[in-house]
């Protein structure tokens, strides 16, 4: 790549960012989302803070104002109304929270991200640091009280995990009847290919849970007592494992006590291990109403290392993967018979996921694996644009274009600009 063409995307990605951005929070595109979603919004403050420290604080300081009083931070807050997305803040009936805002959550990336942006503003940032500190105790306590067990973090939608239509929730979705989930208009198929979206056999599930926890209040001990989806997910537990450590320190650093956090990180060590298939010996999902391993080698399946997990044999799926698949890590792995290289969670490569499997091959001393990884995805990006996700195998951009956290990753991480620093 030219240095001329690495400080025209490099512009590129900052005019994305400021594009998106709605005045304290950033869509994660326009047209497709219309709001602030949890961890778009996480990822974006990242790659903020490489050009604007202020904005990226900002970022994090609106996510964490829509906080419920449970300690939940939702997956969606709808500041202001937008007719162009479905399901809106009348479906999701949810006004538990300071903003009217879905009723579920996302993975917690914020802790590690906001570590970072910190980490470059440690004097400065210290006082906006200690004011959110207490906001991400009070999140992970909530994800600890009612998305734990044994350890394992279980999702209770599949927007929950951010990886809407992954096959991990295939078992699950199946035992699922919508009965009476009537008409509806997504929105979505309006503004991106529905060949690159979920299914309306997914759509009716995903609205027929919203319709339930509605109904339920979105109060966690009803839900907790009667919830049929419920799949330990690897993205939210080794994310959260993850944010705990990070959390942690940045509690020790300031001063706080961490001894609460530390005890979550010696649970959650025990329960992560449990994702381990003692079949195939790669990390999947387990659907909590049959406690089968769900048998899908995934993206999420490698984040073991962001979540300082050691594992020989997903380094060797991962070389594998570098080996046979032109543009990794896929959501799905090609030779799964489910996979589709265009369709959301079920093959496309996302550069978040990337980004996150990076910075963990990194942590546990794997350099060259990451930078594999750093180069192919800043090729990725550079051939195909910002887009939401990739086409696997050609590199086609597939779903929204102009994308916050695309730009945000390459800003952040994959763009040569960070190796030159
Ligand atoms: N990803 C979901 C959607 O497509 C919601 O988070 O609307």
């Amino acid at each position: 790549m030219s240095a001329s063409d690495k400080i025209a995307l490099d512009d590129q990605a900052r005019a994305i960012l400021r594009g998106n951005d709605r005045g304290g929070y950033t869509v994660p595109t326009d047209g497709l989302y219309p709001y602030q979603w949890n961890w778009d919004s996480a990822f974006a403050a990242w790659g903020f803070a490489t050009f604007d420290i202020d904005r990226a604080w900002e970022e994090v300081e609106t996510l964490l104002s829509g906080q419920w009083p449970s300690g939940m931070v939702p997956h969606i807050l709808f500041h202001r109304e937008d007719p162009g997305y479905f399901p809106g803040p009348d479906v999701w009936g949810a006004s538990n929270g300071p903003i009217p805002s879905s009723g579920i959550s996302q993975p917690p990336v914020a802790a590690p991200f906001m570590r970072a942006i910190w980490e470059q503003d440690r004097a400065a940032g210290e006082a906006r640091l200690r004011a959110l500190l207490p906001k991400l105790v009070a999140w992970h306590r909530w994800f600890m009280r009612w998305r734990n067990r044994d350890g394992m973090i279980f999702i209770a939608h599949p927007w929950e995990a951010g990886r809407d239509n992954c096959a991990d929730w295939d078992s699950a979705m199946a035992m699922i009847d919508p009965v009476g989930v009537g008409e509806y208009t997504r929105r979505d198929t309006s503004h991106v290919n529905p060949e690159m979206r979920p299914t309306k056999e997914d759509y009716d599930r995903y609205i027929w849970l919203v319709q339930r926890g509605r109904r339920m209040g979105w109060d966690d001990a009803t839900m907790a007592a009667d919830w049929p989806f419920q799949v330990a997910d690897p993205t939210m537990t080794f994310i959260l494992l993850r944010a705990h450590r990070d959390l942690a320190d940045m509690l020790e650093a300031l001063g706080e006590a961490r001894g609460e956090v530390d005890a979550w990180i010696r649970e959650m060590e025990e329960g992560a291990l449990r994702l381990r298939n003692p079949e195939t010996g790669f990390f999947d999902a387990i659907n909590l109403a049959t406690m089968e391993h769900t048998g899908h080698l995934t993206s999420a399946s490698y984040l073991n290392w962001y979540a300082g997990i050691e594992d020989d044999a997903m380094l060797g799926h991962l070389e594998h993967c570098f080996e046979t698949v032109r543009y990794p890590v896929p959501s799905l792995a090609v030779t799964s018979p489910d996979f589709n290289p265009k369709r959301y969670w079920r093959g496309p490569t996302w550069g978040i996921m990337n980004a996150l499997i990076g910075i963990g091959l990194k942590d546990m001393g794997h350099a060259g694996h990451a930078e594999t990884l750093r180069d192919l995805t800043a090729g990725l990006i550079a051939e195909h644009g910002f887009a939401e996700y990739f086409d696997p195998q050609t590199g086609g951009a597939a779903g929204g274009g102009t994308f916050t956290w695309t730009a945000a990753v390459w800003l952040a991480w994959a763009t040569p600009s960070q190796g030159d620093s």
